[in-house]
């Protein structure tokens, strides 16, 4: 079956997680993307957190399966020229590195363009072109704290707080393979390449849109009424950290069920959604709230949502977290437990929809991955494992016209 993004080429010079994320899901799609790393060390996540001695760490097989990697050194003569060809026959150029490492390497973005008037150069950059942090390098935590996320998530009596979910870096580069198959779209038509730039603070931030929308609203009337801060705390004029709490007119909180004591994962997020009002009361016993004014809105209720909560954790008290899912889905209630990562790992609906993926590495053996969270009707994704470093050099250059002994003197010379 041919994939979508067959024929398109990628330059990958992404590292760590929030470019080879976004050019790791081009690749799923068809694309050809060659990886290109520094001999002798690739992609730094190649060695971080490394569970096998001397083997390629999950961190990295995770996050560049279906791709070719090419060793190359751009800062040799020779390297650059290499680069220069690669660029001619390319369509997109992808990279992450520190501000202004490209420019340092000789490929500005006019330079490029000169040599390929259709190329598309893709950035990730911590904080946006002209922003007055735009010189600083970016890791994770601090994209998270820069865009919003930290100082909203968290207990109100703690610190801010980051998330274990990657907003910084793959939510980066899932808003940069959007923009990549915006300009290639846009190609189609005008024939040019552009340049598309992505921030991870703006990533984030994009994801915390909510959170801007409370600072207005704080703003005008002082308080947030689905925080649990309301109505028996107080208020400053920020956005507070509001713990496990659902949003708007669904209230929501993490419950503990049978087993919390020992098991850290044995909760379930329970949502109080307007109109399911009167199954809750079915499902945990409680007929008696259905037609009690005290009870019967949200605005009724918020004043007492954590006593409601209660009752709802004392009629879980004897059900797993499972157990309270089988029973609550019945009623309609948007609820499920808190899974852990062994229990998603093992879990057979994940790994019947291939968002779980058991994928082959010549040298680690079997391992799991998150495949596509993306399904199509036509394609089937099929996730590869990731490559060796410099395991597609010989190839990737005599593609471009190399012999074999000008391929052996690259390699004397470690240029490749
Ligand atoms: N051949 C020769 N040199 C290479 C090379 C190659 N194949 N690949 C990279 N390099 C060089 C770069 O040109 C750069 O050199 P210079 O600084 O002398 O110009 C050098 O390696 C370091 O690159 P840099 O990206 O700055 O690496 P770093 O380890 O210092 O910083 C980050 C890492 C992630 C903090 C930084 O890349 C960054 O802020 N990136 C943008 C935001 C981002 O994506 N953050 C990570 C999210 S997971």
């Amino acid at each position: 079956m041919s994939k979508p993004l067959e024929g398109i080429k990628i330059i990958d010079f992404t590292h760590v997680q929030a470019g080879p994320a976004c050019t790791q899901l081009l690749a799923w799609f068809g694309a050809d993307v060659i990886k290109v790393e520094r001999p002798g060390a690739g992609d730094v996540t190649r060695s971080q957190l490394r569970d096998i001695p001397g083997v390629d760490a999950l961190y990295f097989t995770m996050l560049n399966s279906n791709k070719r990697s090419l060793t190359l050194d751009t800062k040799t003569p020779e390297g650059k020229e290499i680069l220069t060809k690669l660029i001619k026959e390319s369509d997109v150029l992808v990279e992450n590195f520190g501000p202004g490492a490209l420019d340092r390497m000789g490929f500005t973005w006019e330079h490029i363009k000169e040599l390929n008037p259709g190329m598309i150069v893709a950035s990730v950059k911590g904080f946006s072109d002209g922003h007055h942090y735009e010189d600083l390098k970016v890791y994770e935590n601090v994209a998270q704290c820069a865009g919003g996320a930290a100082s909203t998530t968290g207990f109100d009596d703690g610190p801010p707080t980051v998330s274990a979910a990657a907003l910084g870096d793959s939510n980066t580069g899932m808003h940069l393979a959007i923009g990549i198959l915006t300009a290639l779209r846009a190609r189609d038509t005008t024939g040019k390449g552009q340049k598309v730039a992505v921030s991870m603070q703006d990533s984030v931030l994009n994801l915390c849109r909510v959170k801007l929308r409370d600072q207005q609203r704080l703003d005008r009337v002082g308080y947030l009424e689905e925080y649990p801060q309301y109505p028996h705390g107080k208020f400053s004029d920020v956005v507070p950290r509001g713990g496990n709490a659902g949003g708007g007119g669904q209230p929501g909180w993490v419950l503990k069920c049978k087993g919390w004591e020992t098991d850290p994962n044995a909760y379930i997020y329970f949502t109080i959604q307007g109109h399911a009002w009167a199954p809750i009361c079915r499902a945990i016993g409680k007929e008696e709230w259905i037609d009690d004014p005290a009870y019967t809105t949200a605005i009724a209720r918020q004043d007492k949502i954590f006593d409601i909560f209660g009752t709802i954790e004392e009629w879980l008290k004897d059900k797993t977290k499972f157990e309270a899912v089988d029973i609550l889905r019945k009623f309609d209630i948007p609820c499920s437990p808190v899974l852990s990562m062994k229990e998603i790992a093992a879990d057979p609906s994940l790994r019947a929809s291939g968002t779980i993926a058991e994928v082959e590495h010549k040298e680690r053996g079997t391992y799991l991955t998150v495949g596509s969270p993306i399904k199509f009707s036509d394609m089937k994704v099929e996730i590869k494992g990731s490559p060796l470093l410099g395991e597609h050099t010989d190839e990737v250059l005599e593609g471009l016209g190399y012999s074999s002994k000008e391929i052996a003197a690259l390699h004397e010379k470690r240029v490749v």
